[in-house]
């Protein structure tokens, strides 16, 4: 370790629903993780999502996309509801995540799922099927239905025809197949990337950039095309034979909302994605504002948690801080401390500081 203070700028977006709660235990998750070390953290809170609409009105002011631009990292907790669904819908607005998202040119974001000490028997798994999960899925953020134009409702006739366009450029699907088989050759060298090449112009192209890339410049990595419906199908048969999964915008959506089931509750899964505009990286869990549970003190804190693992390893290159905060989670999951979604009485507040406590132990014991 170093003595030169390494300054870290972090903005902080906690937004709607379950957003605050979560983020403010990743946060005293950050402040444990980092005291005594050489790492110093600025933290600068911002309103994003209905806190924004009902200050600014907008979703993110210009400022706070600025403020990402320029920041190390940004930690986003949680946008929607259904409130901002209305106002959303009435205004036309475009939401916050998506906006910034834009303005950073996120391309590839990073959802790491592993199944946890006795989650198993939340997932509605077999314990012996969901145990010991680990994969990653790769999914490519910039581009796809998302972003394709044109996307409109028009009037044919007497009926309303809604459009959205599925489009990818070679470049598109180049930076990020790159960047999954980089991952890949640092794990098990099996990248599986999915796809409907079978039925869509846009997959016929993803399957043939991704091949050409792996044949020239990742000979090492043994790639496996699956289409995208048998790739679910599998994924819930036996999700321990993948480790990285490379998608398109919206299969990647839709993969990790399911692997979400094979971990035991969405609630578990971090992700960080990585930008062309700046070097910012941007952390967020893969849930949404879970209305249904808001207010409550129910959420599952962990996978906001593990987004400040995510970013000790990915901005500080700290894997080592990183280790001890998914010891501290693992070891506390182990002790029978959950929230509802995984089985337990636990509030939030419970879980966080039994894995806060669980990381200023580990750091105090003797190397
Ligand atoms: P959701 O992820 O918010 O919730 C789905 C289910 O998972 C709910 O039963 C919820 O209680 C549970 N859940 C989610 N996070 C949890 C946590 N941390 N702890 C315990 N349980 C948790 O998805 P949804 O219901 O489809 O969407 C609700 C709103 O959130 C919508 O407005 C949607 O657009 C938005 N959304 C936002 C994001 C984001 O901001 N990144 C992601 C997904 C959905
Ligand atoms: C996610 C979310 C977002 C998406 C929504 C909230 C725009 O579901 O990050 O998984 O569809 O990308
Ligand atoms: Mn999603």
């Amino acid at each position: 370790m170093t003595d030169t203070t390494q300054h870290i700028r972090v903005l902080v977006l906690p937004g709607d629903g379950v957003g605050p709660e979560v983020v403010s235990s990743a946060l005293e998750v950050l402040d444990v993780a980092v005291t005594g070390t050489s790492l110093s953290i600025e933290l600068d809170h911002q309103p994003v999502g209905m806190e924004a609409f009902r200050k600014h009105g907008v979703f993110i002011r210009e400022q706070t996309l600025d403020a990402a631009c320029n920041a190390d990292a940004v930690l986003f907790g949680a946008e929607g509801g259904a409130d901002w669904d209305a106002v959303r819908l009435t205004s036309g607005l475009q939401g916050a995540l998506l906006q910034l998202r834009q303005r950073l040119q996120l391309y590839a974001n990073i959802r790491p799922i592993r199944s946890w000490p006795l989650c198993t028997s939340t997932s509605p798994l077999r314990s012996d099927v969901s145990k010991n999960a680990d994969l990653v899925i790769v999914r490519e953020l910039s581009g796809g239905v998302y972003t394709g134009l044109p996307r409109e409702t028009r009037r044919v006739g007497d009926q309303s025809v809604a459009v959205d366009t599925q489009s990818y450029s070679s470049e598109q699907i180049s930076r990020v197949s790159r960047l999954a088989m980089q991952l890949a050759k640092r794990r098990s060298h099996n990248l599986v990337s999915i796809d409907k090449a079978n039925v869509m112009e846009t997959g016929r192209l993803w399957r043939s950039v991704v091949t050409e890339i792996a044949r020239n410049d990742f000979k090492d990595v043994q790639l496996e095309h699956l289409y995208a419906d048998y790739f679910l199908y599998a994924l819930i048969q036996n999700p321990r034979r993948f480790d990285v999964v490379l998608a398109d915008n919206l299969f990647g959506d839709l993969a990790s909302d399911c692997a979400g089931a094979i971990a035991g509750s969405l609630g578990l899964l971090p992700s960080a994605s990585y930008g062309l505009a700046t070097r910012t990286v941007f952390l967020e869990p893969v849930h949404g504002a879970a209305p249904d549970i808001a207010g409550t003190h129910r959420s599952n804190p962990i996978g906001a948690i593990l987004c400040v693992a995510m970013m000790l390893e990915h901005v500080c290159q700290r894997d080592d801080l990183a280790l001890v905060i998914v010891k501290a989670v693992e070891q506390s999951l182990e002790s029978g401390i959950s929230t509802p979604d995984i089985g337990g009485t636990a509030t939030n507040r419970d879980l966080t500081e039994s894995i806060v406590g669980r990381i200023r132990w580990l750091r105090s014991k003797p190397k």
